[in-house]
């Protein structure tokens, strides 16, 4: 029995490689594609979703477009936009413009409806600013006992990328991400940059897609060389010529949980503060009052998701 999941997603380069393993894993089922603004404006973000899922031949998985903006803040993506651009992502992938058109139902309405209707378990899978999840748990009461479990892509423990103390899809829409972390979910699981900053993916794994001539390979490489040019040039790793792809080891989760490795903890999500907006709190020595509800993900096998990028995607299309 395949998994099935729904992403939500920012796409973006490595939204695009969380699609393609998604759709293209054996033990996995991509039910659809819901798409938020984030690394850039939504609807570029749904064109990055459908040249994606036409370029591996999978044009059949549907793609709803969501949240053009945070449900609060005012000030996102404007400072954004005039911050230097760090290449990681662009507005187009360097992928033919798709042919495939996005469905003409909004993403809250069409992942309110799929939950409800649902017969099998669907997991939720978010890995770009939190805005559409938060929507749907306003919207909707019971969407929340709905949803089997949610791993989310997203917040840090040791260090920010966007900020000295904030992970960029937290902090994107900090209201969206506080209301999401405290709703109560059967099953939540963070996979944060504490993790995928383990999990990094080298120029010498980009050179063996390329080497697969398969759709999937060549697309992953293109869009994971992009990221380590980006990276090299403005947050260098400690290793250079390689470089995290968060959104996709949190499919390759679902596929192998032991890809990360987790620690049960209450996580809430500051909103006000200078420095401080958009940080995911762990309370990992228990000094809080309330009782965990997040497995939050502080590490990640490295050689387990990058050999299930590269079986994956070896494969020719059916
Ligand atoms: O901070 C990393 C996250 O922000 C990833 O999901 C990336 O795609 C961007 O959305
Ligand atoms: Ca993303």
């Amino acid at each position: 029995m395949r998994r099935k999941l729904i992403i939500d997603c920012d796409t973006g380069s490595d939204d695009a490689v969380a699609i393609m393993l998604a759709a293209l894993h054996p033990k996995l089922e991509l039910v659809g594609v819901t798409t938020v603004n984030g690394n850039v404006p939504v609807e570029n973000c749904t064109d990055n979703s459908l040249r994606v899922l036409d370029f591996i031949g999978r044009g059949d998985i549907p793609v709803y477009e969501g949240l053009n903006r945070p449900i609060a803040r005012q000030d996102f993506p404007i400072p954004r936009a005039i911050k230097k651009s760090t290449g990681i992502h662009s507005k187009e992938l360097a992928i033919p413009a798709p042919t495939s058109k996005k469905r003409q139902k909004a993403a809250v309405e069409y992942l309110i409806e799929t939950y409800r209707a649902a017969t099998e378990e669907i997991a939720l899978v978010p890995v770009g600013p939190l805005s559409n999840i938060a929507a749907c748990i306003a919207v909707d009461p019971k969407f929340v006992e709905r949803v089997p479990e949610i791993v989310i892509m997203g917040g840090a423990h040791h260090h920010g990328n966007v900020t000295p103390s904030a992970e960029f899809n937290v902090w994107a829409d900090p209201d969206a991400s506080a209301s999401v972390f405290a709703a109560g979910w059967k099953r939540l699981v963070c996979v944060p940059l504490d993790a995928t900053h383990e999990a990094l993916v080298s120029l010498e794994d980009t050179a063996k897609m390329t080497a697969m001539g398969t759709p999937a390979g060549i697309a992953s490489a293109r869009f994971i060389e992009q990221r380590i040019r980006g990276y090299d040039a403005n947050q260098p790793m400690k290793e250079k010529g390689a470089a995290p792809v968060h959104d996709a080891v949190c499919v390759a989760y679902l596929v192998d949980n032991s890809i990360i490795t987790t620690d049960f903890r209450h996580v809430a999500v500051e909103t006000v503060g200078t420095l401080t907006v958009g940080r995911t709190v762990v309370d990992t020595n228990f000094r809080g009052e309330h009782a965990p509800n997040c497995h939050f993900a502080f590490h990640a096998d490295r050689r387990k998701f990058v050999d299930m990028l590269l079986t994956t995607f070896a494969k020719k299309p059916a």
